[in-house]
């Protein structure tokens, strides 16, 4: 590894520059990566990507999200597609890794929906941020349970969307766990994790994605699933990643919204999946290793991964459970 300091004195670019570059914040002109190449005896074509090494990820912590096995998911996926679909986008792990140009994202979580709206309008976006900045410095047990009763207001619906946004990401990163969960009536109601200070975002990681929101052209929407994928033709990619099944003699997670996704409608999702495939769509689905999900999908390719298990309210119900990740190719 060569400091900063060093990689400066061999290239004879400025110190802080190369900090610059480094964090993705300037575009590098080829001047610049010739003398860069030089300096570190590498091929030029190694350093052009480097953006890569800046990936988007997950502004939220979400029950059920892919980090953890998304070089996995990435392996399955189909080489080529044309528009990329994800109705169940949750924290986005693989939407944001991958970056398609063009991309349908929705849930039915409005507040996670809202939160994506702000990143792709420059105004909210900033107010989005300032808004965030003020939950971190008023950051405390009052403050928490404060914020958090306010979708008990009879106004909450009306407030600003970015307002609603800034809420539902300082409650997730600084709620207990870090998981978003509603009780019957639709109310957030996860207690605090008392932590002593809250970061409530990454500068870098937003920039990167605002950026990208900027130069791309995602749909977001919030509605059902079945209606989020009708339009997507032969030759469009959709990845499923629902709500889990129930593993089989367990209790699983699947309360983010009032409404839960219990065995109908996974049937319902095993038949919107059958009718995009002979329509000729290409189609990824994630879920539990459990023999419900085995039955719906028997006549697709199956495949069993491993995976940790990070969100559990009881700790003792963390460790490997197996996922299925299936696909119509
Ligand atoms: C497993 S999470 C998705 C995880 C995500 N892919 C990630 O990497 O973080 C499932 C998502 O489905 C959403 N959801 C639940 N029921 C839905 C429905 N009927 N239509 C669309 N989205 C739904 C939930 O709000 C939740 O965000």
């Amino acid at each position: 590894m060569i400091s900063q300091l060093e990689l400066s004195r061999l290239s004879g670019i400025d110190r802080a520059q190369i900090s610059k570059i480094e964090k993705g914040k300037i575009n590098v002109t080829l001047e610049t990566i010739a003398k860069l190449s030089k300096a570190l005896g590498l091929q030029i074509i190694t350093l052009m990507d480097l953006p890569n090494n800046h990936k988007m990820r997950p502004f939220v912590k979400w029950a059920g999200g892919k980090t953890q096995i998304i070089d996995k998911i990435k392996k399955m996926l189909p080489q080529k597609f044309v528009n990329y679909f994800e109705p169940f986008v949750g924290g986005g792990a693989l939407f944001l890794d991958i970056a398609p140009p063009k991309a349908f994202i929705n849930d039915a979580n409005k507040e996670l929906i809202n939160a994506y709206l702000c990143l792709q309008n420059d105004e909210l976006y900033y107010q989005l941020l300032e808004k965030l900045d003020e939950h971190e410095s008023k950051h405390s047990e009052e403050h928490y349970y404060l914020i958090r009763s306010m979708d008990r207001l009879p106004n909450f619906f009306e407030l600003p969307i970015y307002q609603r946004a800034a809420r539902m990401i300082y409650l997730n990163k600084s709620c207990f766990n870090g998981l978003y969960r509603v009780n019957a009536q639709g109310y957030f109601n996860v207690p605090s994790a008392k932590k002593d200070k809250v970061k409530t975002y990454d500068s870098e990681n937003m920039e990167r994605i605002k950026d990208y929101f900027s130069q791309s052209d995602i749909h977001i929407s919030c509605q059902d699933f079945e209606l989020a994928v009708k339009q997507a033709q032969a030759g469009d990619f959709v990845y499923f990643d629902p709500p889990y099944d129930v593993l089989d003699n367990k209790e699983s997670f699947t309360s983010y919204s009032k409404e839960s996704f219990g065995k109908e409608e996974q049937a319902r999702l095993a038949r919107v999946y059958k009718e995009l495939s002979l329509k000729g769509v290409k189609l990824m689905l994630s879920n539990h290793n459990t023999i419900f999900i085995n039955e719906l999908y028997k006549d697709f390719n199956i495949n069993i991964v491993k995976a940790k298990r990070m969100i559990n309210s009881n700790a003792n119900g963390r460790g490997d459970v197996e996922e299925v990740i299936i696909t119509n190719y």
